[in-house]
């Protein structure tokens, strides 16, 4: 079996959770990683040993690593004439300069949900679409609102064969090392109406209807979804079923508020720091069980999202599809997830 030789374009929030994700799997390595010029992140790369590259060719940029602790090994031409496929994990908006780089490279690409499906045309989430994806030149793995809507809502979909939806999501203002970011003593309603969360799932699910309203909170640990979803007559479902249901369904944790004390997002992540996850990562959507109720054919519920985790592993089941290493997306979803559980022994 070829090894598949990943490169990744962007070594911040989402870049350096990718780059251990992929260092984890027994089917790829990263072959470098890309900064902008020396900073602590180059740190932690180094450590890792992974070669660092800058994210411009320009002689000028890559000069100014001369003078730090940190090698250089070249510009981004150069990391993507030994890559399979660049996972691009820059900030949102820059898609349209490097997928432009990417196919002048011949190299496969995998961009994050800051940028718009109308970029690649086709979009990712494992348990949505994967065999779409199968062989593709260039997809995007959806937002993290959008990656956890799906989580819930595809299997809910699958067993009724129509959905409609409805939700409100409360975001978080800022990621914890953002220094940029607001409100810090506010609430600010998203404007445009629906926002893009909810519509955005059906890039990889169209069959769902869904429509969201969005607004931002003074906190930065997680977002959280309140959710109401139709579904059709003679569904079978209970509010006891429909969690046994979402128990089984991979990456997602299901769990008593009261019973377990866990009734907010703070001891939401102060339990993923208890379990060891690096960076007090959670990569499961995490749904309150005593918030889950089935009225008739109307269901309610309650999800928390940790935004800088849960995309990670479905970039590398992505690599998977793109690769045509793995047709099964659950059998891809195990070796991820096991895979990175025995990285950081957890
Ligand atoms: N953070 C989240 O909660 C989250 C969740 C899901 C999806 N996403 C999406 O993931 C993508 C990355 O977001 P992020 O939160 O990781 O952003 P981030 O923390 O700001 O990291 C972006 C990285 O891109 C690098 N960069 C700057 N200019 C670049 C260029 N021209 N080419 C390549 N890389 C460049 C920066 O490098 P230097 O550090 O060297 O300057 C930085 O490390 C975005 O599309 C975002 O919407 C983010």
């Amino acid at each position: 079996m070829a090894i598949v030789k990943v490169a990744i374009n962007g070594y911040g929030t989402i870049g350096k959770r990718v780059a251990d994700a992929v260092d984890a799997q027994d089917d790829m390595e990263v072959v470098g990683v890309t900064k902008t010029g020396p900073s602590f992140g180059c740190e932690m790369a180094v450590r890792k040993n992974f070669d660092i590259y800058s994210t411009s060719d320009d002689p000028e940029v890559i000069r100014t690593f001369d003078n730090s602790p940190f090698e250089c090994k070249g510009g981004l031409k150069e990391l993507l004439a030994i890559s399979d496929v660049v996972i691009d994990c820059s900030p949102g908006k820059m898609g349209e300069d490097n997928l432009r780089k990417y196919l002048d490279a011949g190299v496969k690409s995998v961009f994050q949900g800051g940028e718009k499906h109308s970029l690649t045309g086709l979009s990712y989430t494992s348990c949505a679409n994967h065999m779409e994806n199968f062989g593709a030149k260039t997809t995007r793995v959806v937002s993290c609102n959008t990656t956890g809507l799906s989580r819930t809502l595809v299997p809910l979909y699958e067993h009724c064969g129509s959905l409609k939806v409805e939700c409100t999501m409360i975001r978080r203002a800022a990621d914890p090392g953002d220094s940029k970011k607001g409100p810090i003593n506010a609430i600010k309603p998203v404007l445009k109406v629906p926002s893009h969360h909810g519509p955005d799932v059906m890039t990889v699910k169209p069959e769902i209807e869904i429509n969201s309203l969005a607004v931002a909170v003074p906190t930065t640990i997680m977002h959280l979804h309140a959710i109401i979803a139709d579904l059709p007559e003679g569904h079978g479902l209970s509010t006891e079923s429909v969690i046994e249901m979402w128990k089984e369904t991979p990456r997602v944790i299901v769990m008593n508020g009261e019973r377990n004390r866990i009734t907010t997002t703070a001891e939401v992540m102060e339990m993923a720091r208890d379990i060891g996850r690096k960076w007090g990562d959670l990569h499961e959507i995490f749904v309150w069980e005593d918030g889950v109720r089935l009225i008739g054919n109307r269901l309610y519920y309650f999800q928390a999202i940790h935004q800088e985790s849960d995309v990670i592993p479905e970039n590398i089941d992505c690599i998977r599809a793109l690769m045509k290493i793995e047709e099964n997306w659950e059998n891809s979803v195990k070796k991820t997830d096991e895979a990175i559980a025995r990285y950081y022994n957890i």
